[in-house]
């Protein structure tokens, strides 16, 4: 494909990850560099969604270290089962969190973010990456961020 994305304004958010999700499998399927897959898909959903802060920590021996994000500056590592990220690799699973003053041991990056969906990355069985997307808004996730996301960190298993 070419570098624009193809975005139709006013979908609901299933509908604009189901036209995304093919043109990011098209971007990746023809890149085989990691950082530039992780990169384009950060920036895609920034791009597509408004998302406060999209990115990916890596999992690296016993910690997540900071992958390629858009937003600003963030944390750069974290140990598993710690925070909304360490807990979804600790637990390998998609955490949703409506309101992240009401999640223990919240790891507070920015005050503007207050709410966040993390989803693992999986590789032969083993949790190697997080997705992690947060909104200046209250609930802004729910299963049909999740359904689209899940689908395209299936993706992202062969980046890796
Ligand atoms: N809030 C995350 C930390 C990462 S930043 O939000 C970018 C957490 O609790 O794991």
């Amino acid at each position: 494909m070419s570098e624009n994305l193809f975005l139709t304004p006013g979908l609901a958010r299933a509908d604009h990850y189901a036209e995304l999700y093919p043109q990011l499998e098209a971007l990746t399927t023809t890149e085989s560099d990691l950082t530039a897959n992780l990169a384009n898909t950060a920036a895609a959903l920034r791009q597509a969604f408004g998302f406060f802060w999209v990115g990916f920590y890596l999992v690296k021996a016993d910690e997540l270290v900071l992958g390629p994000f858009q937003g600003p500056i963030a944390c750069t590592r974290i140990r598993r089962g710690r925070g909304v990220c360490g807990t979804s690799w600790a637990e390998a699973r998609t955490v949703l969190v409506p309101d992240v003053e009401a999640f223990p041991g919240h790891i507070a990056c920015s005050s503007d973010s207050k709410s966040e969906i993390v989803v693992p990355v999986f590789k032969d069985g083993a949790v190697v990456a997080v997705l992690d997307v947060d909104s200046d808004q209250l609930d802004d996730f729910d299963a049909a961020d999740q359904a689209g996301l899940e689908r395209l960190m299936q993706l992202a298993a062969a980046w890796f």
